[in-house]
């Protein structure tokens, strides 16, 4: 049974007040608050078990190693990995993604000669477009065979227009892909492309960092053969993140890193790489954030991930709601966001992924988005502003910025009514106070 008060109680920074309020976070999407749970975990392994892992063969070596590996094993469990040797820890999604793209695909377009075309969206983050495009300058550089980008085009309403996937994925080698919108809230049927991909022999990288922290995803079940997610958005610590791949790619992937650790022996002139997963962690890991990281799977999964996605989704229905009825406010994403929640599920057992998660993404025509997130913030109200570091999409909507709420398990509705009563001010404002007397 989800029991809001009780999940409040287990996040020590929920009693803090901003600017004389009570702290009302709503920038989930950018990071999450860490339940006492992960803090306690970190602590005590500081406290009791602090060494080096993997090297030593003291006791608190030996200790410190499995805790690192069994917080592997949990996180494989947690996403659905036959082999805990699949989980590669690194330090965020972004990691995850360039160290696919660098030793993956990089190194199979050097293998092959031949150009390799790599299908991506309209709606990636940054983390997924700019690694890309350093490829392109590395290989420009060497003189060597390319890598070329095309895109799925997102639709008016920010969904994924998928009518033309067919002719998009001829000729294609890699999809990278996110799985849910960090701007738009859209949730990609990325079994579909996947599917779609796999027909053409292309192998698929999922961008999971704004879905692992709010639904059950199933590697397996979706049949991707990368997926990357960053503890920090899952109620886990900062600098640990996850890289799953299947086996037979990551054998033939080269190190992305090298060092200690990585290695099975060393000579002057050359080295033999370790066995999986440790051939991609050079030196010594963020032992703490894969601790911190496995606590935060055991209480996400204590607390329940459906009961807690049907929380997010009731938050994200009331919260769109009640924006709507605010004058001037431009929302962006997916209308199907139905308030009937029985429809939502006959949607679910359908396998047709509910279309939005729990982002919103708004304007109030004529304000800043900066001095929206600005007014919010004296009333101890958290949101984001700016491009979301998905620049290109923002502007593909007309904008160069965008103001953005984005709920954790722990956001309630009474604070969407502060948020909408901090909206009201901020419009009031707006139209009393010609913008430039603010300043004064
Ligand atoms: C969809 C998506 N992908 C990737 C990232 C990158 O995450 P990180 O900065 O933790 O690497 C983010 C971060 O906001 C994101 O929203």
């Amino acid at each position: 049974m989800f029991d809001i008060q009780t999940v409040r109680k287990d996040f020590p920074i929920l009693k803090r007040q901003v600017n004389g309020a009570p702290l009302v976070y709503l920038d989930n999407a950018a990071t999450t608050q860490k339940p006492r749970q992960v803090i306690d975990a970190i602590t005590k392994y500081y406290e009791t078990t602090n060494a080096n892992i993997h090297r030593g063969i003291h006791t608190l070596a030996e200790e410190a190693t499995a805790q690192y590996e069994d917080a592997r094993k949990k996180v494989a469990a947690f996403i659905g990995a036959k082999d805990p040797a699949e989980i590669i820890f690194v330090r965020n999604a972004t990691e995850g993604i360039n160290l696919v793209a660098q030793s993956y695909v990089r190194n199979q377009c050097q293998m092959s000669g031949v150009k390799c075309q790599v299908l991506l969206s309209e709606m990636e983050h940054h983390s997924n477009l700019v690694p890309w495009q350093m490829i392109k300058m590395q290989n420009a550089e060497c003189r060597m065979q390319n890598v070329e980008s095309r895109f799925i085009p997102v639709t008016p309403e920010g969904t994924l227009d998928l009518s033309n996937l067919d002719a998009l994925l001829d000729g294609v080698k890699f999809v990278s892909i996110t799985h849910a919108s960090n701007v738009l809230g859209t949730i990609n049927d990325i079994k579909k492309i996947i599917e779609a991909a796999h027909r053409v022999g292309a192998k698929v990288l999922v961008d999971a960092a704004q879905s692992v922290p709010h639904m059950t995803v199933n590697v397996e079940e979706l049949g991707c053969d990368f997926l990357v997610f960053s503890g920090h958005k899952m109620y886990g610590p900062t600098g640990i993140g996850v890289l799953w791949g299947r086996r037979e790619l990551l054998e033939v992937m080269p190190p992305f890193l090298g060092g200690g650790d990585m290695i099975r022996s060393v000579r002057y002139n050359g080295f033999e790489p370790n066995d999986l997963p440790w051939k991609f962690e050079a030196g010594t890991p963020h032992i703490t954030g894969a601790i911190g990281l496995g606590a935060a799977v055991d209480y996400v999964q204590g607390i329940g991930m459906d009961a807690m996605r049907e929380h997010e989704q009731e938050l994200t229905r009331y919260a769109l709601k009640k924006m709507r009825a605010l004058p001037d406010i431009t929302i962006y994403g997916p209308k199907e966001d139905s308030d009937n929640t029985s429809i939502l599920r006959s949607i679910e057992v359908l396998h047709q992924p509910v279309v939005r998660g729990p982002v919103i993404a708004f304007n109030l025509n004529g304000v800043h988005a900066h001095d929206v997130a600005t007014l919010l913030d004296r009333e101890g109200i958290a949101i984001r502003s700016g491009h979301h570091c998905a620049e290109p999409l923002v502007k593909k909507f007309g904008q160069t910025a965008m103001a953005r709420i984005s709920f954790g398990m722990y956001n309630t509705k009474e604070e969407i009514d502060i948020l909408v009563a901090g909206l009201e001010k901020v419009r009031k404002v707006f139209t009393i106070t010609p913008p430039n007397l603010l300043l004064l």
